[in-house]
């Protein structure tokens, strides 16, 4: 929700800019997460400075002057608020009342009125209505009550409940950024010159692709000479005099290497991220398919052993999901539903042993994701997490792991992590007709020549889609709502197409099943309002009769559909006419029209779709 940044030279001038400059460049790659506030602290020859303003970086950028700065050691935040409007006290970092301790945090701390109200008994006083600045005041409290600069930081660590992955820099411990993480991401990177902390790889993937991901619970700091990092054990959330438990954590073992360039996460020639992200879905779909196609034996086994698979999901990851438990159930005969994260509560009583637990998620740290394994565990289900992110808290918590390969993802809007989620359920459902024997062998030889041909497929599809979503845009920017309706896998590609148009766009955007929209939202449909019918292939006269009820009250409608179908496409306003593609795996190609239409759509309204209002990358609130 916030992006945090930390970093260590060894000596001044290293990355040969000022480390203002290095601090504002990563928060750039990290304003995804958040971008109402931002601002950041330096040690430097003549003290802590601080400087922070509401509003996105570009436009704070003199008003901060970052390239004035250097120093070795410093910290950076960009804001997405949830405690406090955006305002230039509420953004971060916050400090303490000498002023020594600059803190920055992502995620929420539950019981910060608790500790704020102790703290004003204790004489502190408040600058800002955040949840963050209690953390920087806390730390003074220990430390005047006899603590190290360290030990009061992770002393007030152990008293945080809630969500955080916070770094402070303190004045009487110049030269060390402390860190700390509870189910908020958390990433150190290193380098012989310098060491970085940070909630995102691509923050610092132009200096350190060598990582260690933080756990929850770790407290620790990077220093000159070393990293540290303790595990917090019995913690009592008790405001004592008793120093924090914790026992010293051997990471090696942990370091990574990550095979992303830092090309990979810049605009290369695009102006959007998005937009380069929805061509760079052939290249990431290839990249999963091989990766993953040596990889499933394992799940094979999990899955066809399994008396029911569910798979959970929130946002554009539900999507995927929904997609996956159609094509378990149609080609794998596995009784699978799809259930968003966050109503999992109310459908965990059914869930046991019996069941295997599909969690999918491009970030890995969405939190009603973690949430719902959490529960499912409990009730001793298998669980097996689908994410971009090697070592996130999901990959860690399931019992099983794979990985899309789509490379980083900055854009808010998902579109090839979408994409790559959707291949590779589709590649676990045929792996699983043929270990289960579901289907002819015809039929899984066109599957299996076909997923091979995909990158091409959509290579091609993207290409020809591109000019006319861009024509296409002018018509659909001028409406207010708009439906999208589909059958069968048809459904979860017409829903994320609305979840597109409605995220970036600002356009009113609400899918239905087609044959469903009679019982209600044609009520809506008068003269030019717009409905797009996703059309895969098996559907087409099932879903005619749907067009006919709509154009007969008028509507403008708009046709995603295969070519050769000219007795039905000619009735459409509008059509998106693609390659022919097996319905089971149209949907991972059929999306691109849509991704692309909310795309030009938002730029035709003047919209930046890389950093849609009141969204952010990723959600670690409930
Ligand atoms: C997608 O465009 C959205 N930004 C959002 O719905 C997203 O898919 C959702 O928050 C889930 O994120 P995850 O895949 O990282 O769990």
């Amino acid at each position: 929700m916030c992006g945090i940044i930390g970093i260590l030279l060894q000596k001044k001038g290293l990355l040969s800019k000022p480390l203002g400059t290095a601090i504002k460049e990563c928060l750039k790659n990290l304003e995804y997460r958040g971008y109402d506030s931002v601002g950041f602290a330096i040690l430097s020859d003549n003290g802590l400075i601080i400087r922070k303003s509401k509003g996105k970086i570009d436009d704070v950028v003199s008003k901060l002057s970052f390239d004035e700065f250097d120093g070795v050691c410093g910290i950076g935040h960009t804001r997405w608020a949830t405690h406090g409007r955006p305002s230039d006290t509420n953004a971060h970092p916050h400090t303490d009342c000498t002023g020594k301790v600059a803190v920055i945090h992502n995620g929420i701390i539950e019981n910060y009125l608790e500790i704020k109200d102790l703290l004003i008994r204790r004489g502190h006083v408040f600058k800002s209505e955040t949840d963050t600045e209690v953390i920087a005041h806390l730390i003074e409290e220990y430390k005047k009550l006899g603590f190290s600069p360290y030990d009061a930081f992770k002393k007030a660590a152990s008293l945080l409940k809630g969500s955080y992955a916070l770094s402070a820099l303190d004045l009487d411990d110049a030269g060390k950024i402390f860190f700390a993480r509870n189910t908020s991401p958390l990433i150190i990177g290193l380098t012989d010159k310098a060491k970085f902390l940070s909630s995102d790889i691509p923050a610092f993937l132009e200096y350190s692709r060598n990582i260690i991901v933080v756990q929850d619970d770790e407290v620790g700091y990077l220093s000159n000479d070393s990293v540290v990092i303790e595990k917090l054990v019995d913690k009592s959330y008790e405001f004592d005099k008793n120093p924090a438990t914790a026992e010293v954590v051997n990471y090696a073992s942990r370091i990574r290497y990550i095979d992303w360039s830092p090309e990979m996460a810049r605009k290369g020639g695009y102006p959007h991220y998005m937009l380069k992200e929805i061509h760079e879905q052939p290249q990431a779909v290839s990249n999963t398919l091989i990766s993953l196609m040596n990889e499933l034996g394992d799940v094979i086994k999990l899955l066809s052993k399994a008396e029911r698979v569910l798979i959970v999901g929130s946002g554009t990851s539900y999507h995927a999901s929904f997609i996956g438990s159609l094509l378990l159930n149609e080609l794998a005969n596995i009784k699978s539903h799809a259930i968003i994260s966050s109503e999992m509560r109310w459908f965990v009583n059914g869930v046991n042993s019996e069941d295997v637990v599909i969690a999918v998620s491009q970030s890995g740290e969405t939190i009603d994701t973690l949430l719902a394994v959490r529960e499912v565990k409990k009730r001793g289900a298998l669980t097996l997490a689908l994410t971009n992110i090697i070592d996130s808290a999901l990959a860690r918590e399931s019992h099983l792991a794979m990985y899309t390969r789509a490379g980083p993802e900055i854009g808010v809007a998902a579109t090839k992590t979408y994409t790559t989620q959707v291949v590779s359920l589709a590649l676990i459902a045929v792996k699983l007709a043929e270990y289960l024997r579901t289907v002819p062998e015809s039929k899984l030889s066109e599957l299996s020549t076909e997923l091979r041909e995909l990158p091409n497929t959509l290579s091609s599809v993207i290409s020809a889609s591109e000019p006319k979503a861009r024509a296409l845009s002018s018509i659909v920017g001028t409406k207010h709502s708009m439906y999208f309706l589909g059958r069968g896998l048809g459904l979860p590609t017409s829903m994320e197409g609305a979840l597109k148009l409605k995220e970036i766009s600002y356009i009113h955007a609400e899918s239905y099943p087609a044959g469903e929209s009679k019982h209600g939202p044609i009520a809506l449909v008068d003269d030019g309002f717009p409905v797009a019918f996703t059309i895969l292939g098996d559907e087409v006269d099932m879903i005619f009769s749907n067009v006919e009820e709509m154009r007969a009250r008028g509507a403008w409608t708009l046709a995603v559909m295969p070519k050769g179908f000219e007795r039905i496409s000619k009735h459409f306003n509008y059509v998106f006419e693609l390659n022919r593609v097996a319905y089971e795996l149209a949907p991972a190609v059929y999306i691109a029209p849509y991704q692309l239409l909310a795309y030009y759509t938002a730029i035709s309204r003047g919209f930046d779709p890389d950093k849609p209002r009141n969204l952010a990358k990723t959600v670690t609130v409930v």
